[in-house]
C-alpha cells in the first residue's frame, strides 16, 4: 500500500511516504529555530510556520519516493493530541488529498505512532512487526512522560503519566535557569559528559512511591533552589557541567527504574523507548545496561525517528489500514483523551 502521512501537532512540518512497511521518504522541517527565539514553543506561530512549509515538505517526500499523489491509496495524517492550530493545517491537508483522490483517510493517534517507532530499523528504514513482542513503553519528549503497557500489537493501555512537567520539558526549563538556548536537552547533555554526576543529589521525584506516574516540577524546583542558593555558579563552567551531570542523572534515573520496575511487575520480555529525550545517550546507556541485567530486550527508536516525524504517523496508518481499521476515518476530533484499553 502506497501511502502518504503528514504530522504537525508540535513544531515539525513532515510528511512521509510509506509502502509495505517500508519508509520510503520521511522529510522534517523544524521550527525549532523561530521558537527558540521565546523559549518554548509559541502555538500561533507553528500553525502558520507550518502552512507556509508544508506543501514544500510534501514535494520533497514525493521526489524523494519518486512518486506523485495520485499514486497514494491512503493518506494518513496526525489527529492529536498536539497544538490544536497546527494540528488542523496537516489534518485538513490530508484529508483534503484524500477526498480529492478518493481514498481512505487515517487520523492517527501521535502517542500511538510513537509506541510503534521502536520497531522500525535499517535503512531504508523498515517497520519491523514481525518481531513484536509485547512491552513496556516509555515516551518521553518536551510535552510527553507517558508509560505504557503494549500488550499487543495495535493493543495497549496507559500506566502512567507525568502529573506535572514533561522530562523534556525539565531539561528545557533547567537550560533556561542556565542561559542556554531551547530547547537544552541536547545542550545539557553535551555539558553533562565532562561533568560528575555525584557533584548535587538532586531529587529523584516519586521515585519510591508505588504507580507509574512521574512528576518532575519538584526537581526544577530543586534546582532553581540551588542556583539561589549558589549565585555564582552559572560563571564558574565545570560548576553548571556537574549541575548538568547531576541534573541528567537525576531524571534518567527516574524514568529508567520505573520503566524496568513497570516492566518486570508485568512480566513483559521487551521494553522500547521512543521521543526527544530519548536522544539522550546517557539515556540510552542507562536503559540498555538496566535491561541487560533484567533480561529484556531493548528497542529504541533510532535517533532520527526519536523525535517528531510523519515515519511512524505512515507505518501505524498502514498497519491500521492493512487490518481493516478505518475507524478514524474523517475522524474531525483533535485533541482526544488517550483510549484507555
Ligand atoms: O519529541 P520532541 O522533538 O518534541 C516534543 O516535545 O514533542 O522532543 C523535544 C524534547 C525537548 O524537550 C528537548 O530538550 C529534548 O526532547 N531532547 C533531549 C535531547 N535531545 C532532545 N533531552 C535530553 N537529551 C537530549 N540529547
Ligand atoms: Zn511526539
Amino acid at each position: 500500500m502506497l501511502l502518504l502521512a503528514l504530522e504537525t501537532s508540535c513544531d515539525e512540518t513532515s510528511a512521509a511516504v510509506v509502502s509495505d512497511g517500508v519508509v520510503r521518504a520521511n522529510v522534517v522541517s523544524s521550527q525549532v529555530r523561530l521558537h527558540a527565539e521565546y523559549g518554548g514553543v509559541v502555538p500561533e506561530l507553528a500553525a502558520r510556520e507550518h502552512l507556509r512549509n508544508l506543501m514544500t515538505v510534501v514535494e520533497l517526500a514525493l521526489r524523494q519516493a519518486h512518486t506523485e499523489p495520485t499514486g497514494f491509496e491512503a493518506v494518513a495524517a496526525t489527529r492529536g493530541p498536539g497544538l490544536p492550530g497546527a494540528l488542523l493545517t496537516g489534518m485538513r491537508a490530508a484529508q483534503a488529498l484524500a477526498f480529492t483522490l478518493r481514498r481512505p483517510f487515517l487520523g492517527v493517534h501521535h502517542h500511538e505512532a510513537h509506541l510503534y517507532s521502536p520497531w522500525i530499523e535499517g535503512e531504508p528504514p523498515r517497520a519491523r512487526f514481525d518481531l513484536f513482542e509485547p512491552n513496556v513503553s516509555l515516551i518521553v519528549s518536551g510535552g510527553h512522560t507517558l508509560l505504557v503497557h503494549v500488550e499487543a500489537e495495535l493493543s495497549h493501555r496507559v500506566l502512567g503519566a507525568t502529573l506535572d512537567d514533561a522530562a523534556g520539558e525539565c531539561f528545557d526549563k533547567v537550560g533556561k535557569m542556565l542561559g542556554l538556548p531551547y530547547p537544552a536537552g541536547a545542550h545539557i547533555e553535551r555539558l553533562a559528559r565532562e561533568g560528575d554526576a555525584r557533584a548535587w543529589d538532586f531529587p529523584r521525584p516519586m521515585l519510591d512511591e508505588p504507580g507509574d506516574d512521574f512528576s518532575f516540577s519538584g526537581l526544577k524546583t530543586a534546582v532553581r533552589y540551588h542556583l539561589r542558593d549558589h549565585p555564582t555558579l552559572v560563571g564558574d563552567p565545570q560548576a553548571v557541567r556537574d549541575l548538568c551531570a547531576s541534573v541528567q542523572a537525576a531524571i534518567v534515573e527516574v524514568l529508567v527504574t520505573k520503566t524496568l520496575r513497570a516492566a518486570q511487575r508485568l512480566g513483559v520480555p521487551c521494553v522500547t523507548a521512543s521521543g526527544g529525550v530519548t536522544r539522550n545517550r546517557a539515556l540510552r546507556e542507562a536503559l540498555d545496561q538496566a535491561c541487560a541485567e533484567a533480561g529484556l530486550t531493548l528497542r529504541l527508536a533510532p535517533a532520527a525517528l526519536c523525535t517528531d516525524n510523519a515515519a511512524m504517523i505512515g507505518v501505524l496508518a498502514e498497519r491500521k489500514l492493512l487490518r481493516g481499521i478505518v475507524a478514524d476515518d474523517y475522524d474531525t476530533e483533535i485533541a482526544p483523551d488517550w483510549a484507555l484499553g
